[in-house]
């Protein structure tokens, strides 16, 4: 599993949704969405690729303010 990423699992798959209705994909290797950013959810759509989040940058307000 990609950090972040999709859980890839072989298919195809069927997948509940909450409100009872049954996602289908007869793909070979199927990616479903951990991140819930895809707009095609519940498989992923890469959405997670972007915005990822890595450390704070240094300076950013982290109130590590010395001397006060
Ligand atoms: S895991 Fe790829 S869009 Fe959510």
């Amino acid at each position: 599993m990609i950090p972040a990423g999709p859980i890839l699992v072989p298919g195809p798959v069927e997948v509940v949704m909450d409100d009872g209705t049954v996602v289908r994909s007869d793909r070979f290797m199927v990616a479903l969405c951990a991140c819930r950013r895809s707009r095609r959810y519940p498989f992923c759509d890469t959405s997670h690729r972007r915005r990822v989040r890595t450390r704070p940058t240094e300076g950013a307000g982290d109130g590590g303010s010395v001397g006060e």
